[in-house]
């Protein structure tokens, strides 16, 4: 509650200074960590996330009029627009949002006018999925401010369709539904598919999840994530071709696999591959957490990195640099890169004891190899979204 209270006081504070009045309400929703389980999602597989302590946060009010007014706290941006018209912003924040306003009128839900802010504890361009954080945070206070009765589900779909529809980025749903499905010390296992979730516990007592920030920035819209989503359907249309009855890639059997490719080795058949063994590996690593196997865990990231980099193709050097860094070390149980790739950051399974050998350790190397000062967070798994 004393963080929730923190939290609000600055938002507090720069409404009033910049519209003039008391903000109404407020929404707050975290970023994310994944643990296994990428790239699985459009593909209807298997993911892992957990909600973590980074959050973006909104205070909003209604005003008289039929315009939306939004304010960038960080940026010092500041977008107004007309309700009925919702036309594209200038800004790719603002595309987040008015692309959500779009689908809730889609929906037949046509909003009055409203002031808000908005602030961000979560770094841009990470992994740490700022976005959802963004998109979800928005509609949760939409959603309180205007008493429309949203429900979890409605928000991690309004904001996917919104990123397919408007931003044209070909996503799946882990982002939004760690974002607002989170618990505090839980991770939760998602079957993209049916919908179905499962809560784990995320407490260790000697074990903690790192992040190292390589700081290369990506985003999806300039980055490969679009191409390797065209390059799964291509995936999946070589299968039906096959066995028609396989209907995502998430299906595709080891069997299926190699009497379609057999030895080729081109793009949709590395995807492919890719995705069958990432699944396999989402679920087993559950079960080692789950038993309090870690090596076996280390292991498994390890081994996700590798397919990362070698079948799907979404890692970059300097990433491959901090995950190499690792392996000599007892003291590190496995790393690989989180998220849509391309940059971002390595997720981390390290002693808990380590942790300041492991920060100068990374530091020292990564800034003597390429110039550039790694961000390192420690990872405190969070409540997902919420609004007061
Ligand atoms: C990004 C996307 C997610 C997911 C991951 C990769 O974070 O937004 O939908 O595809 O990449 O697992």
């Amino acid at each position: 509650m004393m963080v929730k209270g923190q939290k609000r006081s600055r938002l507090i504070n720069q409404f009033k200074s910049i519209f003039n009045c008391e903000a109404d309400c407020f929404s707050f929703a975290p970023g994310r960590i994944n643990l296994i389980g990428e790239h699985t999602d459009y593909n209807m597989g298997y993911v892992y996330p957990a909600a973590i302590d980074k959050y973006m946060g909104f205070a909003f009010k209604k005003n008289e009029s039929a315009n939306g007014h939004i304010h960038a706290l960080d940026l010092q941006q500041s977008i107004s627009f007309d309700l009925k018209e919702l036309i594209p912003s200038e800004y790719l924040w603002g595309n987040y949002l008015i692309g959500n306003l779009k689908e809730l009128q889609k929906k037949g839900i046509q909003l009055s006018g409203f002031d808000c802010v908005f602030s961000s504890e979560i770094p841009m361009g990470s992994g740490m999925s700022s976005s959802a954080a963004l998109e979800c945070a928005f509609l949760i206070g939409v959603d309180k401010l205007f008493d429309l009765g949203l429900k979890n589900w409605d928000i991690v779909h309004n904001s996917h369709a919104s990123n397919h529809n408007f931003l044209k980025i070909k996503s799946g749903i882990l982002d939004q539904f760690a974002s607002v499905f989170g618990k505090k010390d839980q991770a939760i296992l998602l079957n993209c598919k049916d919908r179905s979730y499962q809560y784990s516990n995320l407490v260790f007592e000697e074990l903690q999840f790192v992040l190292v920030n390589s700081n290369v920035k990506h985003s999806h819209i300039e980055s490969g994530y679009n191409d390797r989503t065209r390059e799964c359907a291509e995936a999946l249309a070589a299968i039906k071709a096959e066995f028609p009855q396989v209907e995502n890639l998430s299906e595709v059997s080891l069997e299926q696999h190699q009497i379609v490719w057999n030895k080729t080795d081109n793009s949709p058949a590395k995807r492919a591959r890719f995705i069958l063994e990432e699944n396999k590996r989402a679920i087993s690593f559950f079960n080692s957490l789950n038993q309090a196997d870690f090596q076996s865990c280390g292991q498994l990231l390890y081994e996700s990195h590798t397919g990362l980099k070698d079948l799907y193709e979404v890692s970059c050097p300097e990433i491959d640099f901090l995950v190499d860094l690792t392996k000599p070390l007892a003291e590190v149980l496995g790393s690989r890169i989180m998220g849509g790739g391309f940059g971002g950051c390595t997720l981390n399974l390290i002693q808990k004891d380590a942790l300041p050998k492991f920060k100068i350790m990374i530091k020292e190397n990564y800034q003597s190899a390429y110039g550039i000062d790694p961000e390192i967070y420690e990872v405190n798994v969070a409540e997902g979204a919420y609004a007061e």
